[in-house]
């Protein structure tokens, strides 16, 4: 039996994350968070003092870096070991994000993290959030979604995500990082960031979580 996906791609704020974790609970369906690899790829590189340009050096961390995802103890969001330790909290930042966004740009580093992003699909579904997932990973998804936002919008909902997880940054940092990384991820030679010929796309400027979730549950009843 083929076990259906449903993928959520899109760029930096343009509430995947939130809308494929709802989603995913409501469903029952495991979820894939794509880009927590690439941010652990990242990190684990920082921390080993690699040069982020060194291809062979981050390739051979993407190859042996250990990720697993843990439930929290309290309920509280689903934490990231990177080889055994506890990087939820350095992964979301967004210096982890522009570092993810470097090494993603090596097609052997993505070619890593396939096998590992294909062992999500598991009974009875997978909602998986990332860039190329509707385009790369899984072509033959049931269901294709490709959220955007403005990207004054996006740079405000991540601004008030990075204060309430009490980091400090500036709007008008954020939105300038923001588009540098969107505009890396969206011109880079693999997997750039685009709609999948067959995604149905929801422009979410403005409107609500959970019209947004209504949206994307319509497009797996349809
Ligand atoms: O989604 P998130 O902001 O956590 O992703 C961080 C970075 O990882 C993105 O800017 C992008 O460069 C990279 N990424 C990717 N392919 C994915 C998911 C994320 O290249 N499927």
């Amino acid at each position: 039996v083929v076990v259906p996906v449903l993928t959520i791609d899109g760029p930096s704020g343009s509430g995947k994350g939130t809308v494929s974790r709802l989603v995913a609970e409501c469903l029952g369906w495991r979820l894939l968070d794509s880009g927590a690899l690439y941010r652990a790829v990242g990190y684990a590189a920082g921390a080993a003092g690699l040069d982020l340009s060194d291809i062979d050096a981050v390739t051979r961390c993407a190859q042996s870096t250990k990720i697993r995802f843990h439930p929290s103890a309290d309920g509280g969001d689903t934490r990231v070991l990177v080889n055994g330790h506890d990087a939820t909290d350095e992964l979301r930042t967004e210096t982890a994000g522009a570092a993810a966004s470097a090494i993603a740009s090596i097609p052997s580093v993505r070619q890593a993290l396939v096998d590992l992003q294909l062992g999500f699909r598991k009974a009875p579904g997978l909602v998986a959030d990332g860039r190329d997932m509707g385009t790369v990973i899984f072509p033959d998804a049931a269901y294709k979604v490709f959220l955007t936002a403005s990207a004054a919008e996006r740079a405000k909902r991540r601004y008030k995500q990075l204060k309430e997880k009490g980091l400090s940054v500036t709007l008008s940092g954020l939105q300038r990082e923001i588009e540098a990384r969107d505009a890396r991820d969206a011109s880079r030679a693999v997997a750039p960031l685009k709609p999948a010929d067959d995604a149905v796309l929801v422009d979410t400027t403005g409107m609500p979580i959970d019209e947004v979730v209504a949206k994307v549950f319509a497009v797996v009843r349809s």
